[in-house]
Parts: structure tokens; sequence; C-alpha cells
């Protein structure tokens, strides 16, 4: 797409990419990627290079593939055809360097709020002394507003307390990929607002974390959040419509965003992509 910019405050598309300083290699490449489930081709044709420090979202309707697709870069799941690769290395499992958010929010029913994110820590941060891990779980608690409800189970929590919980366990692991699938999907939306605040606050606390992958149906959600936004066509047989970049410098406010003169012509552009209405 063209991107139309105010004449008296051009933007810079690449102004805050960090990656093009440090790195010139994907820090994940999806080449010719193909998942068959028996007869049922999913996603093909799947090729996309993921530049470290970025944050890409991939936004698509219901069942054409996007789950399947970080599955595969968090290695829970093999392309029929086809490589994914981080850090250079092929993906053959998963591993602590990163780290998956999922859809329903997978923690551990048995255990409390707290050991839940302190069981993640102390596997992924062997060296760190007991104290350190206990600082970490309560930073990131303290962060995402769950303190108060530590000794409770993921059972006697609301959906979109159990995904802040989610979240804050993978920030307080912070691996160098995180991979987030629809992690605000059961917040209301003033929740999910102060839930960006903190995600965005959390990566600069914790600061391990340099590539992200997000899937979400929310189209504001991939533009406030994301270097470039990876849209996908219906399946089955799924691939990739277009990738569109969002020429705002990160970090962003939500002002940052609203008061942007692409922001309008971005959105339009994303519902156009996926047909008239919002994604399902
Ligand atoms: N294990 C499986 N066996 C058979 N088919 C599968 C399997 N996993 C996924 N599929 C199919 O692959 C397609 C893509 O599924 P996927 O879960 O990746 O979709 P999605 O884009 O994440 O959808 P949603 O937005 O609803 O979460 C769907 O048609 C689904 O039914
Ligand atoms: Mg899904």
């Amino acid at each position: 797409m063209t991107l139309t910019t105010h004449p008296e405050t051009p933007i810079d598309p690449f102004a805050d990419r960090r990656w093009r300083e440090t790195s010139r290699a994907p820090h994940i490449e999806v080449a010719g990627v193909e998942v068959s489930f028996g007869a049922y081709t999913a996603i093909t044709g799947i090729d996309l290079a993921i530049a470290r420090g970025e944050f890409v979202s991939l936004i698509g309707h219901s069942g054409c593939g996007k789950s399947t697709l970080l599955n595969l870069m968090a290695g829970l799941g093999r392309p029929t055809q086809g490589t994914v690769q981080v850090e250079g290395q092929i993906v053959e499992g998963p591993a602590a360097d990163r780290c998956m958010v999922f859809q329903h929010h997978g923690l551990l029913p048995w255990l409390s709020v707290y050991d839940n994110i302190y069981v993640a820590v102390d596997a992924a941060r062997r060296s760190h002394t007991t104290d350190e891990k206990a600082a970490r779980v309560e930073r990131v608690l303290q962060a995402v507003r769950m303190w108060d409800h530590r000794t409770k189970k993921p059972g006697m929590l609301s959906g979109g307390q159990r995904q802040r919980v989610s979240v804050a366990r993978a920030f307080a692991v912070a691996p160098s990929v995180l991979l987030l699938d629809e992690p605000f999907g059961a917040v209301d939306a003033l929740t999910k607002r102060a839930l960006h605040r903190e995600l965005v606050e959390l990566s600069s606390i914790v600061g391990t974390t340099e590539t992200v992958v997000m899937v979400t149906h929310d189209i504001d959600e991939a533009i406030f959040l994301s270097d470039r936004i990876v849209v996908m066509t219906d399946g089955p047989s799924a691939g990739i419509r277009e990738i569109v970049d969002v020429p705002i410098a990160r970090p962003r406010t939500l002002s940052d965003v609203m008061h942007s003169p692409v922001y309008i012509e971005l959105r339009d552009h994303l519902l156009s992509l996926l047909g008239d209405d919002e994604p399902r």
C-alpha cells in the first residue's frame, strides 16, 4: 500500500527499528512452509522472516491457520513441508528461549497464581537465587495487578485475570522469542487497553524479550503493538495475503497511534484486506 504522510511531519518508517542496527540475520525464519492434517492442507507457501527486536502480529479469519503457524515457531508442531528456524537452527521442539502464551491460558490448575509463575521462573533461571526469583515473580504480578490474588488457584480467577497471569508468567520467564496466541482475547476493552500498556511496560522492565509474534483478531491491538502485521488468507491452503508495515516509532502510546497521520489509512487498509467486516 502507499501511505500518505503529513508533509510537515514526515515519518521515517524505519526510525525505531532496533533490529536494523543489531542484526541482519532473521531471528525467526519460516521458509516454504506447508502444514497438512491428513488430506486437509491448513497453510501452504508460507515465507516469513522476522528480525530480532521486531513485534509481528498475525491476523486473519477464524480457522485460517494462525495458531498452526505460531505452534510451528514454538516447536509444538512440525511442518509437512518447508522449514522453521530460530537463531539459524531448525525448530525441532519446544525450548526455553521460546515461550508461548496459549489461546486458552494454559496455567497449571493445581498451583496458586504465585506458584504458577515461580515454577516457570525457577525452570528458566536455574542460576538465580531464591530471592532473585521471588523478586521477579512479585515484580510481574504487581505489574499486571495480580499480586493481591497470588494465593488463588486459576479456577478461582476471572478469564481476564487468568490471561493477565499467563502474560505475567511469559514476561517473568522473559524468553528471547515470545509467542502470544490471542493473549487478550478474553478480556474486556478497558482491561485490554491496560494490559497493552502493561505489556509495553513489562517488556521494558524485564528487558530480555527481544522478538514477539502475536496472533490477534483485533486490528487496533495489532496496529498499536506491531512493527508489521501479517494478514493471512482464508483456508484451506491459507497463505499470506499481505504484510503491512506500521510506520509509527516504538515504544508508542495510544495517543501516538491515534494522532498518527497514517492510522486511519492503515486501519482501512487492514479492514479491506480482511473483507468489509472486522475479522471473526
Ligand atoms: N490437529 C488438527 N487436526 C486436524 N485439523 C486441524 C488440527 N489443528 C488445526 N486444524 C485445522 O487447521 C485449520 C487452522 O487451524 P488454526 O487453529 O491454526 O486456526 P486459527 O487461525 O488459529 O483459528 P482461530 O482464530 O479460530 O483460533 C482449521 O481448519 C483447523 O480445523
Ligand atoms: Mg487460533
